[in-house]
């Protein structure tokens, strides 16, 4: 075949082999908030997916599932332990997430992240066909664009960063700092989700890359800076996320979901209030933050145990790197105390799942939540707090909010705080346990606007118009 003229290019395919007890496998659908955001794009473009299956050494020719196009990149063991769980989780993600926890720099994982790479350059450049648009994605496969470029100066070539895009001061730790500005230079554009990324990317930019002179900056008024490598001209963008919002809102309406959340209410013993947290099980996302902050609430007598659960919903993540390993044992005890302090047999105050959750039964949660906690320390945009605010078309429930994620720049009416500040998260809470009905239903209205207008359609849209787009003559806007 010629291939694909349009292929998404990311570290996980959007859907894991899973092996039953009895050998046998499966496909389900992988986690995270990128498979959420591209499934649709890659469906309503027809176009093929390059990605990993999830699992060490599966050697499977490209093939079709569910309607989607799958060309599988195989990962050893020992690729899987140094590009993955390594450069790419315990480097790459600690480093763009303020160094939460701290980076770990090892040659041997760096050889390990160059060698898949170029591996996932390689079934790119097979799977795409002449003058094809390519959509790589994440921090995972910085290298990419300049590798695919080599191969394949024919495509068009586009980069998008799901995460943070670092501090300069932090990311000139990078031992491979150089490496990987050029890699992404390899792209004919960029996109972070925050001006501010971008504009930090365009400073490194300059100051890493050699033959490289910038034009322009990303900031209120101007959405896309750009910078010339050689004869290039790279354009470096805000494109911020987006989750199918519309979708959200019809299936919350439905009668099936509306049920399942008053079961859900009911089996938690029909408390006043209920509070829910769902996110990877990750220490970016502040989960201890909240249990902290929750367990404060409880001792001061500011929150009645008899009236007010926290239920937290945690998919399992990264299980065998370190931190992770360590922050799953720091929230099971954080738990066990508080309902060892404050719960009752048969009435624990903080209901705890670590395990993934089926989507439509999640919808079912945001419905049946009092207030939605949202409190990473850092991240890049959050989709579930657009979830949230999407699968409200009841106008009900409140939304406390991190000032450290993306989403914060958009969702101005929900209740914010400063994750690093206890008090402040304190406050979050109560005022949102609290809010006056006629003033919630008057901020879920403005968020849900927002949500409803800026759907992961429309920045798929804006960033794929945004590529094939004729760039600027360089001379004539100087
Ligand atoms: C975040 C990242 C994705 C990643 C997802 C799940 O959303 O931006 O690139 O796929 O987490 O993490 P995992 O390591 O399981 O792929």
């Amino acid at each position: 075949s010629k291939g694909s003229d349009f292929v998404v290019v990311a570290n996980r395919l959007p859907v894991d082999m899973e092996t039953s007890a009895d050998g046998s496998t499966r496909w389900k659908r992988s986690p995270g908030g990128l498979v959420t955001a591209l499934e649709p794009i890659l469906r309503a473009n027809k176009g093929a997916w390059v990605g990993w299956p999830g699992v060490p050494d599966v050697e499977v020719e490209p093939f079709v599932e569910d309607e989607l196009e799958l060309c599988p990149v195989t990962l050893s063991e020992r690729e899987v332990a140094d590009y993955y769980e390594g450069f790419s989780n315990a480097t790459l993600w600690p480093l763009y997430h303020d160094v939460i926890v701290k980076p770990v720099y090892d040659r041997a994982w760096w050889n390990a992240y160059v060698e898949v790479n170029r591996r996932f350059a390689e079934t790119t450049s097979a799977a795409a066909a002449e003058g094809a648009t390519v959509w790589i994605q994440d921090y995972q496969l910085q290298l990419v664009p300049k590798m695919l470029r080599m191969l394949r100066p024919d495509l068009t070539i586009g980069f998008f960063l799901h995460i943070p895009f670092p501090p300069v001061e932090l990311f000139m730790q990078m031992p491979w700092r150089t490496e990987i500005v050029e890699g992404l230079l390899g792209a004919d554009l960029i996109g972070f989700h925050l001006p501010g990324g971008a504009q930090n990317f365009l400073y490194l930019a300059r100051r890493l890359a050699g033959q490289v002179t910038s034009r322009g900056s990303v900031g209120i008024r101007s959405r896309l800076g750009s910078v010339q490598v050689g004869f290039r001209t790279v354009r470096v963008g805000a494109f911020p996320i987006s989750i199918d919002s519309g979708d959200l809102d019809v299936k919350s309406r439905s009668k099936a979901v509306r049920d399942r959340a008053k079961e859900i209410r009911k089996e938690l013993g029909n408390p006043k209030r209920i509070m829910l947290g769902v996110d990877r099980l990750d220490y970016t996302k502040g989960i201890d933050v909240r249990l902290n902050a929750f367990r404060e609430l409880l001792e001061e007598d500011r929150v009645d145990p008899a009236q007010n659960i926290i239920v937290q919903l945690a998919t399992p993540s990264r299980e065998r790197v370190e931190s992770y390993k360590a922050m799953r044992g720091e929230i099971e005890q954080q738990v066990g105390r508080i309902n060892g302090e404050y719960g009752q047999v048969g009435h624990p105050v903080v209901h705890y799942l670590h395990r993934p959750i089926p989507r439509d039964d999640l919808i079912a949660y945001f419905v049946a939540a009092d207030v939605m906690l949202v409190t990473p320390l850092r991240d890049g945009m959050n989709l579930v707090a657009k979830e949230y605010v999407a699968s409200r078309s009841d106008l009900g429930g409140a939304l406390v909010l991190s000032e450290f994620t993306g989403a914060a720049a958009e969702l101005r009416q929900a209740y914010l705080c400063n994750p690093h500040d206890l008090d402040s998260v304190k406050d979050a809470i109560i005022s949102a346990l609290e809010q006056p009905a006629e003033e919630g239903r008057r901020h879920m209205r403005a968020m849900r606007r927002q949500v409803l207008a800026h759907d992961v359609d429309r920045w798929a849209r804006a960033f794929l118009n945004a590529l094939s787009d004729p760039p600027q003559d360089s001379q004539a806007t100087s």
